[in-house]
């Protein structure tokens, strides 16, 4: 983990609220796994720093992407960066995902801005050699932006909640669909579409891993404040996730953001 001070090379809306931006910090993204998470400084005004998942990391890990939407001053102010200038980054942070190098097939679930972290993931995947199918649910639209950034043989299915670009209705829809080749699912969402996924039996035997998004004070271990119950007891969602087993977490006791 380093903190340090990474330039911006570029930023984009690219849906309806939501920005990608691009840092220049070799450091971070030479180390950087699927599944972590970065904690940006959002301006000396904002005191806290904002944690966002790792959205891609370029060529030559020198770049690495975040995707955000746009909820609030910290993220205002990101959205409003201009290339060349500074942000203090603290990363790579937590635990991702754990890719089996048995895998051969693997299931992505995004659910809205949860999409975040999985084009890495799918990046990974397609490196060594396992074919990636991807659950998309976006409200309207596709992002060509998003899609740029994944292998080409990904297999992207998009559901949306209006029906204007693939089925009509929420992510988890699709699962019965695509569960069954898969030798992993890697999902990120809300914690309803999480709540849903756990009481599907076509996932009952199966490894899923999902990426968890709590509110985070320090993002290395020191507040607490992003504690959740699950069945091997107490753990904090920064340093022993953000990535967890799906089945060891207490759904019900988790509250929704
Ligand atoms: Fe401080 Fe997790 S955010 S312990």
């Amino acid at each position: 983990m380093k903190q340090i001070t990474s330039r911006v090379f570029s930023v984009k809306e690219v849906m309806d609220g939501v920005f990608m931006l691009w840092l220049k910090t070799p450091l971070i993204a030479a180390k950087a796994k699927p599944g972590q998470f970065v904690m940006l400084q959002c301006g000396k005004d904002n005191l806290l720093r904002r944690p966002l998942s790792i959205h891609n990391i370029n060529e030559n890990k020198t770049n690495l992407a975040v995707l955000f939407a746009v909820i609030g001053k910290g993220t205002k102010w990101l959205s409003q960066r201009k290339p060349g200038e500074s942000i203090d980054i603290l990363g790579p942070l937590g635990n991702g995902y754990n890719l089996s190098p048995e895998s051969r097939e693997i299931l992505l679930v995004g659910g809205g801005i949860g999409i975040a972290p999985l084009p890495f993931l799918a990046k990974i995947a397609s490196e060594n050699k396992c074919s990636t199918t991807m659950l998309a649910g976006v409200k309207s639209t596709a992002c060509a932006d998003i899609e740029n950034n994944l292998p080409h043989n990904t297999n992207l299915i998009y559901t949306s909640e209006n029906g204007l670009i693939g089925v009509k209705g929420l992510v988890t829809i699709l699962i019965p669909n695509y569960f069954e080749k898969a030798d992993q699912v890697f999902a990120c969402g809300p914690a309803p579409m999480y709540r849903s996924m756990a009481k599907m039996p076509q996932l009952k035997d199966k490894p899923v891993q999902v990426s968890l998004e709590t509110r985070m004070g320090c993002g290395f271990g020191a507040c607490y404040g992003c504690t959740i119950k699950t069945k091997q007891g107490l753990k904090q969602v920064c340093k022993d996730g953000p990535v967890f087993e799906m089945n060891d977490v207490l759904w019900d006791e988790l509250a929704d953001l």
